[in-house]
Parts: structure tokens; sequence; C-alpha cells
């Protein structure tokens, strides 16, 4: 573990803490990376590295079910443990490290896909522009960057969300929701950046959050489903990103992929289900 700030030090600790559950996301933003990787980079072996993999249940996913050559970084040691437990149960083979991505010492090659769940709103002011050329020195030419992080676009959104008390949010003090002035920043060492909201998850996220665990109701979350299916169908694509509670920001040195079209793939992806998950 090579954690070096003070601050880091306390971001591992409060991610030791709070060691990542995520699962029900992970169905949506996997398909959009397949979806988006696999034509510029079919047929390859893809080195793929996963920033901030928490519990490792999306670099699993994607060396499992995708055959791609996986590494997972995270500042958290004990998020690592999970992972390494979590890819050792599933009998797959992925490299996690647990460290600072921002550490100097840190020695990765180049990958041709990096992705992240939740992630880059970790990294703020400087150390999102040394974030930002980190990436960019660890991408391929050709390959390719995505990731997923909550829509800040929207300032109703903004304004619920900071509204809510840091602990209902699971959240650090150094955090704050993927905002269009980091969009600016990635634009200084990418030539494409661009922003999707495929999908609209916002009843859905609603019930997640908001309605009370124990009690959970199959019919209230399908009707929830239904409502977001309807909307993601409904909405032209101009009017989504304003509803859409996630967003995928991919950017790369090429032309960044074709639009993510929901129609263009073959399962109905926007309607992930806790039955997909790992
Ligand atoms: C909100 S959590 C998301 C975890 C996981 N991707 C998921 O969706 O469940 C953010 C993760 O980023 C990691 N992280 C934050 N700053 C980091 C850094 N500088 N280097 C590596 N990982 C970092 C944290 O330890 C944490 O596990």
């Amino acid at each position: 573990m090579a954690a070096k700030s003070s601050f880091s030090k306390n971001v591992a600790s409060f991610y030791d803490r709070h060691l990542s559950a995520s699962t029900t996301l992970g169905p949506y933003f996997r398909k959009c990376v397949d979806f988006q990787i696999l034509p510029s980079l079919r047929g390859r072996d893809i080195r793929v590295l996963e920033l901030g993999c928490g519990n490792g249940n999306l670099a699993t996913y994607l060396a499992r079910e995708r055959s791609f050559h996986v590494t997972g970084v995270d500042l958290s040691p004990k998020s690592i443990a999970l992972a390494r437990e979590n890819a050792k149960l599933q009998d797959v083979g992925v490299t996690f490290i647990a460290s600072d991505i921002l550490d100097e010492h840190l020695d990765l090659p180049r990958f041709d896909v990096i992705v992240g769940h939740f992630v880059l709103h970790e990294f703020l002011g400087a150390d999102f522009d040394r974030l930002a050329a980190f990436l960019a020195a660890h991408v391929e030419e050709n390959g390719y960057c995505s990731f997923l992080e909550n829509n800040s676009f929207n300032p109703v959104f903004r304004w619920i969300r900071a509204a809510l008390p840091r602990s209902a949010r699971v959240s650090h003090e150094n955090e704050y929701p993927f905002d269009p002035a980091r969009y600016a920043v990635l634009g200084l060492h990418f030539k494409s950046v661009r922003r999707d909201c495929p999908a609209v998850n916002l009843a859905d996220r609603f019930y997640r959050q908001f309605w009370p665990h124990g009690v959970r109701l199959e019919a209230i979350h399908s009707a929830a489903l239904t409502f977001d299916h309807a909307m993601t169908l409904a909405l032209p694509a101009s009017i989504r990103p304003w509803v859409s509670y996630f967003q995928i920001v991919s950017f790369a040195q090429q032309t960044v992929g074709q639009r993510l079209n929901p129609g263009a793939v073959r399962s109905p992806w926007w309607r992930y289900r806790a039955a997909d998950n790992l």
C-alpha cells in the first residue's frame, strides 16, 4: 500500500470503513462498457484498468465474461482484500493493487480501456488535473476511457444532493459530484470527450436510496423500473440528460465511439435488474 499524503490516507480509511457493496448498477455500466469498447478493439487481447475498483465487482465481471486482462486499483486495502476474495471465489484471475492511483511509484503499463464506477468525482482541483494526465499517459492511442458518474448537470439534483447530510450520502469531505468544469479539464488532455445519459434511472435510484430497507417491495421496485423504462423510450435524447440520474463520461485521443443508442444493442440493457447481478 502506497498512500502518500495524509489526505489519501484519510480517504483510504474512509473506504476501509465504507466498503463498496455495489452490485446493482454493474449491469447498466457493464453493458455500456461492452457496447462501447468492443467495436474498436474487437479481436485483440484487451487490457483493462479499473480505477477505484472497490469490491472488484466490475473488474471481475470484465475478466470473467469478456476475457479481458483486468487490473483493479483502489486506495483502500480492505476493498482490495475483498475484491481479491470475490475474484478467488469466482475462480477469476484479476490483478488487484492497493495504491493511490496518483502515487508516482505506481508502475503501470498502458491499457486499451480504462473504466471506473463512481470514482472520478473523488478527484478535485489539481488532483483531477493530475488524474487526467495519468489517464492520458496510460491509455493506448486507440484506447478509450469510460466512467459512470452521478449526473450533476441538473441543478435540482445538485440541490437535493447538497441538502442531504453527508452521513445519508456515504460521502467524505473532499468529493463533489462530477461537474461540468471537470469536463473542461478532460478536454485539455484528450481530443474527444463525451457525455451520455443512455437510460433514465431516476425512480429506481430514488427507490434504492429512500425506500426503507426493512420493507422492500418488489411491486414498487418493478413499478419504478417500468417508469424509468418508459421515460427512457419516451424522452428525446436532448431531454434525457436532464432527468437521468447517471451519466457516462467517455474520452479518448480519437473521436469517441458512436452514440450510445439503446436500440443498437441486442438486450434491453437499460432494464438492469437485481437478478443480473454477480
Ligand atoms: C464511491 S467508491 C466506488 C467503488 C466502486 N467502484 C463501486 O462502484 O462500488 C470510490 C472508490 O474510489 C477509491 N479511490 C478514491 N481515491 C482513490 C485514489 N486516489 N486512488 C485509487 N482509488 C481511489 C476509493 O477507495 C473507493 O473504493
